[in-house]
């Protein structure tokens, strides 16, 4: 089996052996004095934001527009929204707090409820994608900001909401940003009609909210004095070649070295590279000395199940420190008590995108200045801390700034999509507080165009009725696409399934420790018709045996991404019937799902090269299929992938076995300019 080129695996750690050291630098943040743990009431009031209360509610009551900026753990999230119903403020309506993230969404709506004491669900509730815990009764309602686009299709003035909240801004993700202009037009279109107005609150952990003030018509700026303690900040000697070995070593230097109740926050990229790291850890503590204190890891990622990510908040057991490994999630959106020390790869996993291509690539690359910042923050939330950055003071200086803004750096396929189904007369002149390109807004309305999804009217873009129906669903275009073609090839039941399988975090578990086992048991559901299909048959053996959790363990199949499959599934199976869309079984004749799946990711096609490279057709660019696809080897002529991830190489990641005259078949036109001439 080749090597994963992501994952290598991990060197030998001795316990004790120097490797690195770290540059030694002054603390830079400003201090504050702490707090203690004590009952939920009095946490309230021992958070810095309570100090500001009735000034933020007298603020809040006179402006239609606010922007409120606050360290990350000031109590923005969970206070504010609070501080807005005891004090009326848009009692008529329901308070709606956007989150880039469903864990944040599901943990903070828990929390408040908690605060709040009253059932989640009831006055405080959630909707994330594939989830709505909510009620009639619901007043405080903390969603992903997906969701509150998805709403703003079937209600564009937001009517429902008296407040919007719109959290994490300075994240500046796609849904965000799009929110932005939504929110904005929907309040300027509310005072228009004299409807109930709509109050937009920005929040920001980050300083840079000039933009953010400009936007919502020059609204004011509310300052949370925040609570920081000092900081030391360490930078290694020398540029790191593998930061997951760097991350492994220093967190047993601290483990070593530092009283055990001091917890570890680690920064990475992904649930893989987490998964891996946790693993070598736990295998590695339980060789150590007893002298060494206890260790428990434990994985924070966006995908994780809620009751999982609830362990990030339960205190280590005594005598036991805790190692929380995470993504980019506990920069600003989750708050960890306990953390001492912070351990920064200064990596992120994020999306760039080409706009003459079209394509999206999802690169692990550098964090910008702003992040490093923000991580270093998470050390000195409870008292003084430490941040590790693995990387040199140099590298550190000639990181970018800021992170450029998600809408500037990725396909804007959906974001179009959801602009012309929420009616926007001109997309492409559309109120963005950052503008895309030209070139990448055109891109994606190509793209729209060749799955059908646009046409022209009077020189205007409008949706077809294809294209509406492709905006309920809460997937990207061409999964969308995808499911409302299946009925054409008999195969709905089959691409409902697959579609499912790829809108989750992998449903297979590859210890790397147990490696020849695993691929053992794969090998049953293996074919040669690649990924989705390998997929489609661990699914149909999973419920052959019922969801059986032995089955789960000894073919190496995670049964919680399984069960969420399944959940991910019965919705989208709702939406089709919905849209009368015709639900049947191709049964054993798979080749049907491929044609499918040809028809919609044909965009995402790749043709083999006599050198044997391969090239992806709408580009043109050179590709390698990814060492972890089924078929890596087996180099077939034509296939169709789910992404492009960058590492060593440009990767496909995902493929499905394809004929190219399916492809013409797709896009007829298209294909005539793509494919190499004595081939097409
Ligand atoms: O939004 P901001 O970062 O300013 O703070 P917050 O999310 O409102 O969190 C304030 C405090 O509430 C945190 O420091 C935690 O102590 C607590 N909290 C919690 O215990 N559990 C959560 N899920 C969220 C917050
Ligand atoms: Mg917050």
């Amino acid at each position: 089996m080749p090597h994963d080129p992501e994952h290598p695996p991990a060197k030998k750690f001795k316990p004790g052996s120097p490797f690195f050291r770290f540059d030694k630098k002054p603390g830079m943040l400003l201090p504050r004095k702490g707090n203690a743990s004590v009952p939920i009431d009095v946490q309230r009031k021992n958070l810095p934001i309570y100090q500001a209360k009735s000034q933020l509610v007298y603020q809040l009551r006179q402006h239609h527009n606010a922007v409120l900026i606050g360290e990350t753990g000031s109590g923005k999230t969970t206070q504010i929204p609070q501080y807005l119903y005891e004090a009326g403020i848009g009692r008529q309506g329901v308070v709606a707090v956007t989150q880039p993230r469903r864990v944040a969404a599901v943990s903070l709506a828990t929390r408040v409820a908690e605060e709040k004491r009253t059932q989640l669900g009831k006055l405080v509730g959630y909707t994330v994608r594939f989830e709505d815990v909510t009620s009639s009764e619901t007043k405080l309602k903390f969603m992903t900001d997906g969701m509150l686009l998805r709403e703003a299709i079937g209600d564009p003035l937001l009517l429902r909401y008296t407040v919007v909240v719109l959290d994490e801004a300075h994240e500046r993700t796609v849904h965000t940003d799009v929110l932005f202009g939504v929110v904005k037009a929907a309040q300027k279109k509310r005072k228009e009609q004299n409807k109930i107005p709509l109050k937009v609150i920005v929040m920001s952990a980050t300083m840079d909210v000039d933009l953010f003030s400009q936007y919502f018509n020059k609204s004011p700026v509310l300052y949370l004095e925040g609570r920081q303690h000092p900081i030391q900040i360490y930078y290694t000697k020398t540029p790191q070649s593998d930061y997951l070995q760097a991350a492994l070593v220093s967190v047993f230097q601290i483990h070593q070295e530092a009283p055990v109740s001091h917890d570890i926050l680690v920064f990475m990229t992904g649930q893989e590279e987490i998964e891996a790291l946790a693993r070598t850890c736990r295998d590695i503590a339980k060789h150590l000395p007893d002298s060494c204190g206890l260790l428990t890891v434990i994985p924070l990622y966006a995908s994780l199940p809620p009751a999982q990510q609830l362990r990030v908040f339960q205190p280590a057991a005594k005598g036991c420190r805790k190692v929380i490994l995470s993504t980019n999630i506990a920069e600003t959106s989750i708050t960890i008590s306990g953390i001492k020390y912070v351990i920064d790869t200064g990596m992120v996993k994020a999306k760039r995108f080409n706009p003459d291509s079209g394509l999206e690539v999802l690169a692990v690359q550098r964090i910008s200045k702003a992040q490093a910042w923000q991580r270093a923050g998470r050390a000195g939330r409870e008292d003084s801390g430490s941040v590790y950055r693995l990387y040199t003071e140099e590298e550190f200086d000639n990181l970018i700034p800021m992170t450029v803004p998600e809408i500037q750096r990725c396909n804007l396929a959906s974001v179009m999509l959801q602009l012309l189904a929420l009616g926007i007369p001109d997309v492409m002149n559309f109120d963005f507080m950052s503008k895309p390109s030209h070139e990448a807004m055109r891109t994606a309305l190509e793209q729209l165009d060749l799955l059908g999804a646009v046409d022209r009217k009077d020189e205007k873009v409008v949706l077809t009725p294809l294209g509406k129906k492709m905006a309920s669903f809460p997937l990207e275009p061409r999964y969308a696409k995808t499911i409302l073609l299946s009925p054409d090839f008999q195969c709905s039941e089959e691409v409902l399934t697959v579609v499912s399988l790829l809108s989750v975090d992998t449903v297979l578990y590859n210890p790397p420790a147990r490696r020849e086992e695993c691929l053992a048991a794969r090998r049953k559901f293996t074919t040669s018709e690649g990924d989705h299909l390998t997929l489609l048959n661990i699914y149909r053996a999973f419920k052959k045996v019922n969801a059986n959790k032995e089955w789960c363990r000894e073919n190496f199949v995670n049964s919680r991404n399984m069960s969420m499959v399944g959940e991910v599934r019965s919705q989208l199976r709702d939406i089709c019937l919905k849209l009368g869309v015709k639900l049947e079984s191709c049964g054993p004749d798979t080749g049907k799902v491929r044609r499918c799946l040809a028809h919609g990711l044909f965009v995402n096609a790749a043709e083999l090269q006599p050198d044997g490279s391969y090239t992806a057709l709408d580009a043109h660019q050179p590709v390698s299929i990814h060492p972890s696809s089924v078929l890596f080897q087996a180099k077939p002529a034509y296939v169709v992938f789910n992404e492009l991830l960058h590492t060593s190489k440009c990767y496909m990641r995902d493929l499905c076995l394809v004929d190219a005259d399916w492809l013409v078949e797709a896009a007829p036109e298209y294909f005539r300019r793509k494919l190499r001439p004595n081939k097409s």
